[in-house]
């Protein structure tokens, strides 16, 4: 029974049956195979900063990676690294080693397997770009997908609730640790100005509705910033993140958005997607 407004960056979220940690790729995908065999319920657990979970309890088990003992591995160009590790750690060693090509990654405060799941990206890059391959669980079996059959879009990955990523490579490109640093550096300071990082957030809420268009700004000249329902709050820094306080439910929260939702469709006939995972 593990609340799961402890295991989300939103700090919402009722109890959840059970969290499960293999800490072998092959252990993982056997705790699949035995959980689909008994037909119960089970959702794929990065570092929760990406999940909106409601108030619950809810009927399934969580499996996390983040004690998966596979080490990260460094051939050439190319990275090969477990779904439980952290993102921004990984751009770090990269950039350290002189391999170029995910530093706008840097600012996510992700799992690796998290953000193949969501195809994150910021500053213009996204991880799809620099993928190879994903290891995936399937039948009880550690399977290697080669990018060429793995569809990416703009947060959007052909991966559902029922593949649990175990992994990934990525082809990166000789570079310059100064450059990347530095590169690095500036992005977080971006972040740092422009978006709530002292909050509980889940980042962005919706999806930019197209090219041009950002989801932020339309929030923002509606008025909305600041606009409160029970601990959850429109950040008054940008419009597409909510935030909450420390007795929020997660209620308030699908209530904020249905609101922004009811507002843009109204005011500018935009029907916005949610960019963020939603366990209900
Ligand atoms: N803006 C406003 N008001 C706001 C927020 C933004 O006017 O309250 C304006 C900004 O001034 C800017 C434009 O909207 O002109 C775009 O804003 P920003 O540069 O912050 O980028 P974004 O499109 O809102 C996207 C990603 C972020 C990512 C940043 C930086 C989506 C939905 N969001 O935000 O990703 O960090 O670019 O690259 O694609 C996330 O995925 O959770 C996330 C935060």
């Amino acid at each position: 029974h593990q609340p799961m407004r402890h295991l989300t960056s939103l700090r919402t979220g009722g109890e959840i049956a059970c969290v499960a940690f293999p800490d072998t790729p092959e252990k993982a995908a056997a705790l699949v195979a035995r959980l689909e065999e008994h037909g119960l319920r089970w959702s794929p657990l990065g570092y929760g900063t990406n999940l909106l979970v409601a108030d619950g309890p809810l009927d399934r088990v969580a499996i996390s990676l983040r004690q998966l003992k596979a080490p990260v591995v460094f051939e050439g160009c190319q990275v090969k690294a477990p779904a439980g590790y952290s993102l921004p750690r990984l751009v770090n060693q990269c950039a350290d080693r002189g391999l170029s090509g995910i530093e706008g990654l840097a600012p996510i405060p992700g799992s690796v397997g998290g953000a193949v799941k969501m195809n994150a990206g910021s500053h213009g890059y996204e991880i799809a770009d620099v993928i190879v391959s994903v290891d995936v669980a399937r039948d009880g079996h550690v399977v290697t997908l080669p990018r060429e059959t793995l569809d990416f879009a703009y947060r959007h990955s052909p991966f559902t609730e029922r593949d649990l990523i175990l992994g990934t490579t990525l082809q990166l490109r000789p570079g310059n640790p100064e450059a990347s640093r530095a590169e690095i550096a500036e992005y977080r300071r971006h972040r740092a100005a422009t978006q709530p990082v002292r909050d509980n957030s889940a980042g962005c809420i919706f999806k930019n509705p197209g090219p041009g268009l950002a989801t932020g700004r339309i929030i923002d000249e509606l008025g909305m910033k600041g606009e409160t329902i029970g601990g959850a709050t429109i950040s008054p820094l940008h419009a597409n993140f909510i935030v909450t306080n420390g007795s929020a439910r997660a209620a308030d929260v699908f209530a904020l958005i249905e609101r922004i939702r009811s507002r843009v469709r109204e005011a500018r006939g935009i029907e916005l997607d949610m960019e963020v995972e939603v366990w209900e």
